[in-house]
């Protein structure tokens, strides 16, 4: 089902939401239920449209067409994203529509994961567990975004679900409401969220002057 709230602000914000296990889920549905009644801001539920992965492209290529920040939240499943967004990126980004000499639907429009984690934040680095980044683990969206004319901002990142408290998750589904909402209203400024490594390590200071 999609929920689609009446455009009221600058920029209209696609969530494209992958879970296979939401009964299973406690982050990634809170976090996800706090942004469901934003205007503006639509949650498309990618495994509930779809449970048998049969994408309609022209659906898809529409609602992309029709919003300007397109977000993939999502829990990290082995370095990368649930299955369902590998398939949504195959079918639905096509050559001469998002890419190519004449695929330009998507120029212009910005690009984010949001993203959840098993591993804690001080595994995610060089001399860690995991040994790279979260921005180098994501460069094949990024340069997916990049080669479809799209700015891919850093993702907004929770780490270490496994022992998370409600409290917790609350505070960082609050954070995510707030970003949503910043990117809504046009209220980042883009260039320091391309550079930064997270959205949620300091987010004031990306905000527009
Ligand atoms: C198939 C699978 C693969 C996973 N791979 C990773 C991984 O590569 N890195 C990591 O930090 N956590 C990994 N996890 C843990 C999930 O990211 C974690 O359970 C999820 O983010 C929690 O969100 P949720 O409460 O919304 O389910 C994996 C979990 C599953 C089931």
């Amino acid at each position: 089902m999609i929920e689609r709230e009446s455009p009221v602000s600058e920029n209209r914000v696609l969530v494209l939401f992958a879970h296979p296990a939401q009964e299973k889920s406690r982050v990634n549905r809170i976090l996800v239920e706090g942004i469901r009644d934003l205007p503006g801001v639509t949650v498309h539920d990618l495994y509930e449209a779809y449970p048998e992965l049969d994408i309609e492209v022209r659906r898809e290529q529409e609602l992309l067409l029709a919003h300007d920040v397109i977000v993939f939240q999502h829990p990290f499943f082995w370095y990368s994203t649930p299955a369902i967004l590998k398939e949504w990126q195959d079918l639905v980004l096509e050559h001469g529509w998002a890419y190519g000499s004449t695929g330009n639907a998507l120029h212009g429009k910005r690009m984010l994961n949001a993203v959840t984690t098993g591993g804690r934040e001080v595994a995610y680095a060089r001399d860690g567990h995991n040994h790279f980044t979260m921005r180098e683990l994501l460069v094949p969206l990024e340069q997916t975004a990049r080669l479809c004319g799209m700015r891919f901002l850093a993702p907004f990142v929770v780490h270490g679900t496994l022992g998370m408290t409600r409290e917790q998750a609350d505070r960082h589904a609050s954070d995510w409401r707030r970003t949503i909402e910043a990117l809504r209203d046009d209220r980042v400024d883009l260039d320091r969220a391309v550079a930064a490594a997270r959205l949620n390590a300091d987010f004031d200071a990306l905000l527009r002057d």
